[in-house]
């Protein structure tokens, strides 16, 4: 079988990566890949954005599966755009996808399934956001509605800075379109999990949690991020959850698709906060997270194409997905900078010293004149396999000595905090 990954960060190289390893894939291709996709497949100029240039290749090539990393291609309708024309993909349709591409939508669908989330209010103008303000106590959590890059969300200490944040959204329009609407939401503590889960419309199978860090620096201070590292097992999940998760958030889910006729298959990947072995939904993603796919796939003992082809079909049900009892360890070496401003084209060295049983995935590298060199903020993961956190832990922090390129910057805290 050929397969299409589209997109480019460590996310996708860790699919591409467990692709692989079935004996049914045959080829690799991926828009537009990375320099450690094109180590096992074959990479492809092209933008994740341009649908029909992506329709066009999956039909000059024969391609069999296309897997959607990101979701932007996703909330443009790629899926629909590929199987209108008979292709098969893993990802959701544009509807579905609408449970990242707007949070109004979201929590609209919780509401009214019952699904346990934060108390929120939505507000369309700045005015309308002031008066709502005074339902809520500090800190606040804002929220633009659509996609934006990482940057939607603010939890707001204090009255001024939740005008500010308001203001800059509704009134300056800094993220455009997608703070034009805006959600202000009661702020929740506890601890957050990762839960991604295979849904084919009829099925739905939960895979083993993950805990990402998000903020850039140790101890979970400063701004956040795309995701610092993660590790699966969740050191943190209490036990007994599983039962606690599936009659609170996954029977729920799943009806409320069926009862609105969500047409859903791909990944649902569900943010959660923790407390008093008790969940709480903070957000839905309609595609695998990053950099949880790092260490939940590195578990992962079920052919992935088995089961994205099975979603695809909406036959999940027959396939037994399975785990391994293992602990993984995911840690992300980023630009100095980072998630502000960073340069770029630094040489990495290195790669080749690492222990052999490190798995690097490449998250920001581009090939320059034969060298391999920075071109991200998240530049690379560095990800382990071990029978404790522990293990898994030393393991990582000893790569990621090894490799070195300037401006080389990761928390130390990853499993910890
Ligand atoms: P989201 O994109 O909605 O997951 O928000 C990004 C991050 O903001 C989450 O991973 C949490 O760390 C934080 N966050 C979002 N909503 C809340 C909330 N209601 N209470 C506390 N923290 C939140
Ligand atoms: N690591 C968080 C995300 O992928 O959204």
């Amino acid at each position: 079988m050929k397969v299409l990954v589209i997109g480019s960060g460590g996310r996708e190289h860790a699919i591409a990566y467990a692709l692989n390893k079935s004996p049914k894939v045959t080829e690799i291709h991926a828009i537009p890949g990375n320099p450690g996709i094109a180590e096992i497949g074959k990479c492809h100029d092209g933008s994740v954005e341009d649908l029909q240039g992506i329709l066009h290749f999956v039909e000059e090539n024969d391609i069999d599966l296309t897997v959607v990393g990101p979701e932007v291609p996703l909330c443009m309708g790629l899926a629909d755009l590929l199987e209108d024309h008979g292709h098969k993909v893993f990802g959701p349709r544009k509807h579905a996808a609408t449970f990242e591409g707007s949070k109004a939508f979201s929590k609209e669908f919780m509401i009214r399934h019952g699904l346990p989330t934060a108390r929120y209010h939505e507000v369309n103008s700045y005015e309308e956001s002031i008066e709502a303000l005074r339902e809520f106590s500090y800190p606040v959590v804002v929220k633009a509605d659509g996609l934006a890059a990482g940057k939607g969300v603010v939890i707001c200490e204090d009255e001024m800075m939740a005008k500010n944040t308001l203001k800059e959204m509704l009134v300056d329009g800094v993220l455009a379109g997608a703070g034009k609407k805006v959600v202000l939401e009661e702020y929740l503590t506890g601890y957050e999990c990762s839960l991604l889960c295979f849904v084919d419309g009829k099925t739905i199978v939960p895979m083993v949690y993950a805990k990402d860090h998000k903020q850039i620096y140790d101890g979970n201070e400063g701004p956040n991020t795309g995701g610092m590292g993660t590790v699966s097992p969740n050191p943190f999940m209490p036990e007994g959850m599983d039962e606690v998760l599936k009659r609170d958030i996954l029977d729920p889910f799943m009806k409320g698709l069926e009862k609105d006729k969500i047409d859903y298959r791909g990944v649902v990947f569900i943010g959660l906060m923790i407390e008093n072995s008790q969940a709480k939904v903070l957000e839905f993603n309609v595609r695998f997270g990053d950099p949880e796919t790092q260490s939940i796939l590195l578990r992962l003992d079920t052919d992935l194409f088995e089961i994205m082809n099975a979603v695809a079909t909406q036959t999940l049900r027959n396939v037994d997905v399975k785990w391994k009892n293992e602990h993984v360890a995911c840690l992300v070496l980023a630009s100095q900078g980072y998630p502000g401003s960073y340069e770029k084209g630094k040489v990495i060295t290195g790669l080749d010293r690492v222990n052999k049983d490190i798995i690097v995935f490449h998250a920001g590298t581009k090939m320059t004149d034969g060298q391999i060199v920075t071109n991200g903020g998240r530049v690379l993961n560095v990800c382990a396999l071990g029978s404790s956190l522990e293990e898994t832990r030393s393991k990582v922090y000893q790569a990621a000595e090894m490799i070195e390129f300037e401006g080389k910057y990761y928390r130390k805290d990853i499993g910890l905090n």
